[in-house]
């Protein structure tokens, strides 16, 4: 109920409007976002560095129906390319297809993205398309599959182990060595097309994520597995060590801001770690979607701006 009543308001335009209007709400949404500006986004890569943890960057924003704003999106990531590469770091990109158009024309979307492909390809970055609500889903797959077909190593695609046919696309998406993330699902979805329950979501991404690492064990692809749940982490652990997968062969991601310590646990425990770090003015959505993840981060933003 608190899910959904949660994702609800993270695509309300009212809601959106009053929120954001808070000068105060921008402070607190720091804990998950470092901040709107691309030095407050660098400032971040430099710290999460400095301790051994890598990044994947995000320019907040979704579901654009004006071809202007696509057109911005792309000039900012190409900017982006730029900066980070001038300043050498180790760093992905993730985007959103629905900030590139997609929802104006299949194609022009392609256009754009491959544009981002290229130059991120020119600088050695790599680019993961994020997953967006199951509307989605298949024109994404079909996206990322024509883009790996024109030649583009360089891309990666996130798979949602809470939707049903999540299985049978990671079967086909390994076979084709895909790069591939593997995170739970963050919108609210009907019972017709995911598992309502998150016990059915853990015991997927269980079985998905060993799917991933034996696919990764035979050089097919670089997994990431996308969470901050201790028990699915401790899995994927123990598996690698059974079955003699090397910590080198795939990594753990988790977002920017949340639990930092078992991030740092991870590195020290000698496996790869990468942060998705989002920024930028659009984030309302992003930020309405952790706090429904997790009831006590609305007690943290209702308690913040109470204090202040
Ligand atoms: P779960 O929700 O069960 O949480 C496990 C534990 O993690 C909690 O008990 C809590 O301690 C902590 N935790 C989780 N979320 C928290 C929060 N918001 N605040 C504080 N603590 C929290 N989704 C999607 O649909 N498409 C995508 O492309 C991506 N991309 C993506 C990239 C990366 C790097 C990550 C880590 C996640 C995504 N997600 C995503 C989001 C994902 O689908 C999922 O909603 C969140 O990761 C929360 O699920 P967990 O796996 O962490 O488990």
């Amino acid at each position: 109920m608190y899910r959904a009543l949660m994702l609800y308001f993270s695509r309300a335009l009212w809601a959106k409007r009053i929120i954001t209007g808070f000068e105060l709400a921008r402070r607190v949404t720091q804990r998950f976002i470092p901040g709107e500006t691309e030095e407050d986004l660098i400032k971040a890569i430099r710290k999460l560095n400095s301790v051994q943890i890598t990044t994947t960057v995000d320019i907040l924003g979704e579901s654009i129906i004006n071809k202007d704003e696509a057109i911005q999106t792309v000039d900012a990531y190409l900017r982006l390319i730029k900066r980070i590469s001038s300043e050498q770091f180790p760093v992905w990109i993730s985007v959103k297809l629905s900030a590139l158009g997609l929802d104006i024309s299949p194609q022009l979307c392609y256009n754009y993205m491959r544009r981002i492909l290229q130059s991120a390809r020119e600088h050695g970055i790599q680019v993961t398309i994020d997953m967006e609500d199951h509307t989605y889903t298949q024109r994404i797959i079909d996206l990322f599959l024509a883009m790996r077909a024109e030649g583009f190593e360089n891309v990666r695609i996130v798979i949602q182990s809470y939707l049903y046919r999540s299985y049978a696309d990671i079967v086909m998406l390994t076979e084709g060595s895909a790069g591939i993330r593997l995170c739970k699902g963050a919108y609210k979805e009907p019972a017709s097309i995911a598992y309502p329950k998150k016990h059915d979501v853990n015991a997927t991404f269980v079985r998905l994520l060993k799917i991933l690492l034996d696919a990764a064990k035979d050089g097919r692809g670089y997994p990431g597995i996308a969470t901050h749940d201790d028990k699915i982490i401790q899995i994927a652990k123990t598996y690698a060590t059974q079955t003699h997968i090397s910590p080198d062969r795939f990594e753990f991601q988790m977002l920017y801001g949340i639990r930092t310590a078992l991030q740092a646990q991870l590195v020290a425990e000698g496996y790869r770690v990468r942060a998705y770090v989002p920024f930028g003015t659009q984030w309302f959505s992003y930020f309405m979607r952790r706090m429904a993840e997790r009831p006590a981060n609305l007690w943290f933003f209702v308690s913040n701006f109470v204090k202040r």
